[in-house]
């Protein structure tokens, strides 16, 4: 088993140190910077269709359905199609309006989750046309759907989704600059830009996964917490959720997700001098607005963990902990965001004494409803 996890203690871990290999994976060969082109063979027969669809719906649980956020923001602002992110077990339980019209893009690690292949089976009665995001070659998902994208992130071991998330986000990123390039709503000079900088990705990750050993350092003041709450803003915000999410699962630590404007409509009321709260404040469009939440959130001696762009001095003022991660334009926050949050969980849980690789009560697949 050692020498299946790489010499790392835990698969966890070495599913964490592999995102610079398992993003490159998942972009080779689809994505062309100097020519400011993306290539999806399996979506490449419905091109056209994107030129006008009224809208996308994106289904999902747990974990992937936090890289369905991200999906949500990157479409939007790229592709500007309308976006709709349901968890697979509302969807299907509801009478949701679908058309011939809609796309469904269901994402799942496995392939084999019951309630987003339940929700699949009543899109596809009604008409939708169902694109896969999966890593899992072969599996269940892929097969009932229409047309798709693999992940290829290889095999994720342990229960707590991690180099599959990055993964996943990186596939939504490809499908949103696929989209924009059909429906020309992003000019060529800028597609440049950014598949550039995407293609850079994978060296950032590497960089981002060198602050372990001071994250190791503020796992141990946070190890004893109770309860932890994580803010972000725009695509900081499924960030969050991911984090709060990754916490829960492995170190049985009960935390919460929020963006950070709605701090003030709630969890507020919890903060004191033993709440830590992880705050993604990275330099984008939402930055002067964190830098707020942070000093709403230390006036109530809340400890602060902010996760920050790296030679930030402003945040550094303020907060308790930061951990820097590389520059990068606000479409490729999530990937780089991410990886700090999973060691921070990870070392929490190895603290605590947890079982990180197989927590309880938890499934890697859930395949019953
Ligand atoms: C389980 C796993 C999660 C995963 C979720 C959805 O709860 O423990 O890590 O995010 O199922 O699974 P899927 O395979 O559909 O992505």
């Amino acid at each position: 088993e050692m020498l299946e996890k790489g010499g790392y203690e835990h698969f966890m871990l070495k599913e964490i140190y592999e995102q610079p290999r398992s993003i490159r994976d998942c972009l080779r060969g689809r994505i062309y910077p100097n020519e400011g082109r993306v290539q999806l063979g399996g979506l490449q027969e419905y091109a056209e269709k994107f030129k006008n669809i009224d809208r996308i719906i994106i289904i999902a649980c747990g974990t992937s359905w936090h890289a369905g956020l991200v999906g949500e923001y990157l479409i939007e602002e790229y592709a500007r199609i309308p976006v709709e992110v349901e968890y697979a077990s509302e969807f299907r339980y509801r009478n949701p309006i679908i058309t011939e019209k809609d796309i469904v893009i269901a994402i799942s690690q496995s392939g084999e989750t019951a309630d987003t292949m339940a929700a699949i089976e009543m899109a596809k009665e009604k008409g939708a046309t169902i694109f896969g995001v999966c890593n899992v070659v072969g599996a269940s998902i892929p097969r009932i759907t229409h047309a798709g994208a693999y992940t290829h992130a290889g095999p994720e071991i342990g229960v707590a989704s991690t180099k599959a998330f990055t993964a996943q986000v990186t596939v939504l990123t490809l499908i949103a600059f696929y989209m924009a390039q059909q429906k020309g709503t992003v000019n060529h000079s800028k597609m440049v830009e950014l598949l550039t900088e995407l293609d850079l990705i994978p060296e950032k990750v590497q960089q981002a996964l060198l602050a372990d050993a001071i994250i190791q350092e503020i796992a141990a003041k946070f190890k004893d917490s109770r309860n932890c709450l994580f803010l972000g803003r725009g695509s900081g915000f499924p960030v969050a959720l991911e984090g709060a999410l990754k916490l829960k699962e492995i170190s049985y630590i009960h935390a919460e997700g929020y963006p950070a404007a709605e701090m003030k409509h709630g969890p507020i009321a919890l903060i004191d001098e033993e709440m830590p709260v992880v705050v993604i404040a990275t330099k984008n469009s939402s930055y002067e607005k964190v830098i707020s939440n942070i000093q709403e959130v230390k006036a109530r001696k809340g400890i602060v963990l902010a996760i920050v762009t790296e030679g930030d001095q402003t945040v550094k003022a303020m907060a308790d902990y930061i951990i820097e991660i590389p520059d990068a334009s606000e479409a490729f926050l999530p990937l780089l965001a991410t990886i700090p949050l999973q060691l921070l969980s990870y070392h929490i849980a190895v603290l605590r004494g947890c079982n990180v690789d197989q927590p309880r009560n938890l499934a890697k697949s859930v395949t019953v409803e």
